[in-house]
This record gives structure tokens, C-alpha cells and sequence, in this order.
């Protein structure tokens, strides 16, 4: 070995031993006659100390021309420091250096290799290498080191087995676009890479397997964003014999346990809410719910006819909510101040293209208990009283509201509620808050295809109990799917499965399949149904995205060592990137002109 200690093993204890420390210089302080280097490796940081007079006249020369991140071996005694530093644990000692190698020397860095660093985006990710010095980032894989091994070792103690499954298959419909890799020995035809495991996860159920995990690269040709890359890891996971109250249970054992052993935390149990009150209460089927400030509605139209709101705005001559399917908004507990600039310049933020509501009305309850409106032409402040005990609000709080199209207004409310929510600071990295979502719908109308689309996938299964509703009224039907939400990220999805050919044609049927494309695309699945497959349900967390939640982050990209930027590229190795004619030639893909 290059080394007796690491650089951040050394304490007061090893005073006086001779040690051969390795690493890259941090730091040189040059103050004539002593120089302290800084060395660094994964473990920490040690300084080394050379002093004229002391210290070899031509190993001071030669420590005299280092630079930052050259590669050192230096020999010497560990003596205890004059000016201890207690903000590092090898803080008390320094190595007198006694002999010193270059291993490597270094370009000067593009970028300072410091927690808080100089380096923009775009050199970092060119770069990705010396970035990843940096403790803040390596620190991120650290954490992602420890959430896989935890996870490994919930997932053995539960009896799942880790099968590992190919990478180079057929398309599986996951919604998103598929990567596709030419075949050189089938001229014409494509590998597709897997959106997820899900039907080879299936399969292993009907061979028996019982209880499958697989921490596992996923491939989505699909527009990026802060919490998407165009390949990312799952820990996908499947059980046989189960309904889904049993695979809620065995995960948020999981989460708990990751929670408790990554995080010491203790995690409360998890809460559950239906699609339907998602939807209704914040807008959103991952709600963020660190912070209440649910949707109050002053007028709406339900579906399901099972909550009925009255309505306290129609009839006053106020056009824009009589002619609106929905009137709802939130109340910002304290923002009675607000003033006219500051709600101007939120209605301007909310009618922005990105979130294009038309307006933002408001009313003040101020402190002395009048209130004040927007839209005070219209309504008596006893009117407006009767808003705001719909709202909850209290003098001093700010009612926010919007109207039209339904599902459009509680789109954009959900985004207001998210902004106000950060405004108040009422989202902290450093709390946790858990949800379940159940019982989505199984289908969701695609209108510019005309066509119904499996909402989770094509293998999800509905509810027995809806069943019937599948040929009279599809939108109605609900699923056995859920997904695991941690302060409004998506961090899991699954479902109870569909294990029955007759039930998977019909699916198939629904979603527009003819018969001989069911059979020419998953003719293998519902073949397998044939054999004896038992009833069977799973899920797949996003582990990129619970790293970077553990993380307190909200990029998954810190998270991963080498992830892609916004345009799906790695700047690094220049990917992707165009191939040789010959390689053109032999795949038979190449367009002659
Ligand atoms: P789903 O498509 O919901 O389900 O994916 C599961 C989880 O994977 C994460 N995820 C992503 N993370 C980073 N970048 C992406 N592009 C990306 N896409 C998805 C999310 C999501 O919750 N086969 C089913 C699971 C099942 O039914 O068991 C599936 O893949 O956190």
C-alpha cells in the first residue's frame, strides 16, 4: 500500500508514530520559512508541516513548487499542533514530513475543489470527475451508497430474492418513449432498453420466485427535468399472494426502516389519502403536505356526486365565477398584509404561460375583522364572511382564489399553494411528510388521440367492485395502484396486477390494442397467464429521487455520478454522439443519399 493511515485516521493518540499518508493537495500556506499542505483523500483532511532549517533543504525546495490537487505520498511524524483546529477530527496533529513523492502532478482545476466551489453547471458536469472530489457530492454518493445497502438488506430479511433482468428487450408500454438499440444480427429490427422490469417481474412471479427485488437501471426517452433523467434506478420489487394492503405494509416497512437507519429518524406511520381527495384537497396527486392550506371551494361540480359544496358565489352579477365550473382558493394564514404591489405581482406570477390562470382574486381578513375584496362590487362583506369560514380563515389571514374549467383551476391553485407554501417557508429539506395516494382511476382520456390510456399501466388491475363499470363508464373505474409521495415527490408507484388472460385481453381491447397487436406485443404475458400465474402486485421506488430526498436536494442529478444535463447529454464523454460509417454499415441503418 501507498499509505499507512488515511488522511482523515490521524489523532492525538498516534503522536510520535511514523506514518505514510497519500492523497491531493488541498491547500499550501506558504509563510517563508514553515509550509503546511493541506492533503486530502475520501476520509478527510491532514496537515503537513515542512520547516526550513528542519525539514532537508531540497525536500522543502521540492514541497516549494507542489500545486492544488497534486498527487502526494509524504513519510513523517505525527506530532501534536500548535494552533489546533477543532472543526476537523484530525485537527490536533500534523505530519512532520520527513520525505515526500510526487505521484502525479496536476493541472490547475477548472473550478475550485471546495464545499462551496467557483465552477458553474456546465464546466462541473464537463468536469464530473474532479467535481465528485468535492465533499458535498461525494458525500451524495455516500448517502446513496448506504440507502442501496439498507435497502439490500431490508429487502434479504423480508425473503426477496434480487433477480437480475435484461437490459436488452422489447418495448414496455410505461408510457414514456423507449431508447432503442439496432440488432446486427436481425438487420431491421431493435432492442428496446426497459422503461422498467415490469413484465419480466411479472414472469418471475409465475415461475414461482414469490418475492423479487432489483435495484435496476430504467431508460425513458422523455423531456427532462429536476427530478427526471433519461436513465435512472428503480428499486423495483414484486410479491405473489398478496392483496394490496399487504404490499402498502411491506414497503412503508421499507421507507421506515431506511428512514430509521440512513436518517434516525422515526418515522410516524404512513398516512393514506384517495386520489379523489388529492385531487379535490390540493390539486395534485403528489401533494406536498408539510403545510396544509387545503382547497376551500366555493362552488364546484364532483363527478362522483358524493360531496356536494354550496354554492356562495353564483347570482351576485359577478360573470367571471357564474359562468366558472369551479370557484376554490386558499387561505395564507398571515398575508391579511400583503400589499396591493405584493398581490399585484402574484396575480402576475400566476397568470404567467407556465401556469396561465386568467386572474387571482383576493380577499383580506384584516386583523380588526373587515374584510376586504377584489371583487367588492359584487358580494357583502356578510357574504364574504361566509367565504371565509368555508376557508377556515382567521383576521389576518389572506384568501386566495381562482375560478373556471375545473381540473385547469386546481392545476394552477396547486401551483400558488406550492409557491405560497415556499414563500412562508413552510417546506423545509430537513422534514419529512409521508403519504399513500390510493385508488387512482385505471384509465385517463387522451383527447388528442381519442383514446383511453392505462393511467399506471396496461397490467394494473381495476377494482373487482368496478369492474362492471369498465364498458359503461371507464373513466369511473378505479384502480388497486398507489404511490408513495414524500413532501410532494412522486417517490413510488404500483399496483395489484392483473393475472387473468380474459381480464388482460379485455384491458388490452380498452386501450385500443386490436387483438393480433395484444398478441404480437405481449402475447408472451398473457401466454404465461395461461400456466398457472398467482395473484400477484409490486411496486418500484425512484431511488435517485429518494436519495436526493434523504438529501434534503431537489435535483436527482447530485445524486447520480455521472448524470446527463437538460438536453440529455453527458458533456463529459460527449454523448451522444454520431458512429462510423462501417458501424452505420453493418447495423444496416444507414441511409444512403
Ligand atoms: P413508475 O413509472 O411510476 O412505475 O415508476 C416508478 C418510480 O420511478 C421514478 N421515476 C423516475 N425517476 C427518475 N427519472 C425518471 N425519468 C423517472 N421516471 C420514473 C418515480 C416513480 O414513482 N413498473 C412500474 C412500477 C410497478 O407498477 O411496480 C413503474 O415503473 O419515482
Amino acid at each position: 500500500m501507498l499509505r499507512t493511515h488515511t488522511c482523515g485516521e490521524l489523532r492525538l493518540s498516534d503522536a510520535s508514530t511514523t506514518v505514510t499518508l497519500s492523497g491531493w493537495v488541498q491547500t499550501i500556506r506558504d509563510k517563508g520559512g514553515v509550509l503546511w499542505i493541506d492533503l486530502r483523500d475520501r476520509y478527510g483532511i491532514t496537515q503537513l508541516i515542512l520547516e526550513e532549517g528542519v525539514t532537508a533543504a531540497d525536500l522543502f525546495a521540492t514541497a516549494r513548487t507542489l500545486g492544488r490537487e497534486f498527487v502526494l505520498q509524504a513519510t513523517g511524524q505525527v506530532v501534536e499542533r500548535k494552533s489546533k483546529n477543532p472543526n476537523i477530527p484530525t485537527g490536533d496533529v500534523e505530519v512532520r514530513v520527513s520525505a515526500l513523492t510526487v505521484l502525479n502532478p496536476a493541472k490547475l482545476p477548472p473550478f475550485l475543489i471546495e464545499d462551496e466551489t467557483d465552477g458553474g453547471d456546465d464546466l462541473r458536469m464537463k468536469y464530473r470527475y474532479l467535481d465528485l472530489r468535492r465533499n458535498p457530492v461525494r458525500r451524495n454518493l455516500e448517502l446513496r451508497h448506504r440507502m442501496a445497502q439498507q435497502t439490500r438488506l431490508y429487502m434479504d430479511g423480508q425473503q426477496f430474492i434480487e433477480v437480475e433482468t435484461p437490459v436488452l428487450i422489447k418495448s414496455t408500454p410505461e408510457g414514456a418513449r423507449d431508447f432503442v438499440v439496432p440488432s446486427r444480427m436481425n438487420p431491421g429490427e431493435f432492442y428496446a432498453l426497459p422503461q422498467s422490469p415490469q413484465t419480466f417481474k411479472q414472469l418471475l412471479m409465475v415461475s414461482g420466485f414469490d418475492r423479487y427485488y432489483q435495484i435496476v437501471k430504467c431508460f425513458r426517452d422523455e423531456d427532462l427535468r429536476a427530478d427526471r433523467q433519461p436513465e435512472f434506478t428503480q428499486i423495483d420489487c414484486e410479491m405473489s399472494f398478496v392483496e394490496q394492503e399487504d404490499i402498502l405494509q411491506m414497503f412503508e416497512g421499507l421507507v421506515r426502516h431506511l428512514f430509521k437507519a440512513v436518517k434516525g429518524i422515526d418515522l410516524a406511520s404512513v398516512p393514506r389519502m384517495t386520489y379523489a381527495d388529492a385531487m379535490r384537497l390540493y390539486g395534485s396527486d403528489k401533494p406536498d403536505t408539510r403545510f396544509g392550506m387545503e382547497f376551500a371551494e366555493l362552488k364546484a361540480v364532483h363527478q362522483s356526486g358524493t360531496f356536494d359544496t354550496v354554492d356562495l358565489t353564483s347570482g351576485k352579477g359577478f360573470g367571471v365565477f357564474d359562468s366558472a365550473e369551479i370557484v376554490v382558493g386558499i387561505n395564507a394564514p398571515g398575508c391579511a398584509s400583503y400589499t396591493r404591489k405584493q398581490l399585484d405581482e402574484l396575480t402576475e406570477w400566476i397568470k404567467r404561460p407556465q401556469i396561465g390562470a386568467k386572474g387571482l382574486i383576493y380577499v383580506r381578513y384584516n386583523e380588526d375583522g373587515s374584510l376586504k375584496s377584489s371583487v367588492d362590487k359584487f358580494y357583502t362583506e356578510s357574504e364574504l364572511k361566509a367565504w371565509a369560514e368555508r376557508f377556515g380563515a382567521k383576521p389576518g389571514d389572506l384568501m386566495l382564489i381562482i375560478s373556471g374549467d375545473a381540473a385547469k383551476a386546481r392545476k394552477q391553485l396547486n401551483e400558488l399553494r406550492l409557491e405560497m407554501g415556499t414563500r412562508l417557508g413552510l417546506r423545509d429539506p430537513n422534514v419529512f411528510s409521508t403519504l399513500w395516494v390510493l385508488d387512482f382511476p385505471l384509465l385517463e382520456y387522451g383527447e388528442e388521440e381519442e383514446r383511453w390510456f392505462a393511467m399506471h399501466h396496461p397490467f394494473t388491475s381495476p377494482k373487482p367492485e368496478d369492474i362492471p363499470l369498465l364498458e359503461t363508464d371507464p373513466g369511473a373505474v378505479r384502480a388497486n395502484a398507489y404511490d408513495l409521495v414524500i413532501n410532494g415527490t412522486e417517490v413510488g408507484g404500483g399496483s395489484i396486477r392483473i393475472f387473468n388472460r380474459d381480464l388482460q385481453a379485455r384491458m388490452f381491447s380498452l386501450l385500443g390494442f386490436s387483438d393480433e397487436e395484444a398478441k404480437a406485443q405481449f402475447g408472451f404475458l398473457m401466454d404465461a397467464f395461461e400456466f398457472g400465474a398467482p395473484p400477484h402486485g409490486g411496486i418500484a421506488f425512484g431511488f435517485d429521487r429518494l436519495c436526493s430526498l434523504f438529501g434534503g436536494a431537489d435535483s436527482i442529478r447530485d445524486f447520480i455520478a455521472f448524470p446527463k444535463n437538460n438536453s440529455g447529454r453527458d458533456v463529459m464523454i460527449d454523448s451522444p454522439s454520431t458512429i462510423a460509417d462501417k458501424q452505420l454499415d453493418e447495423l444496416k441503418i444507414r441511409t444512403v443519399v
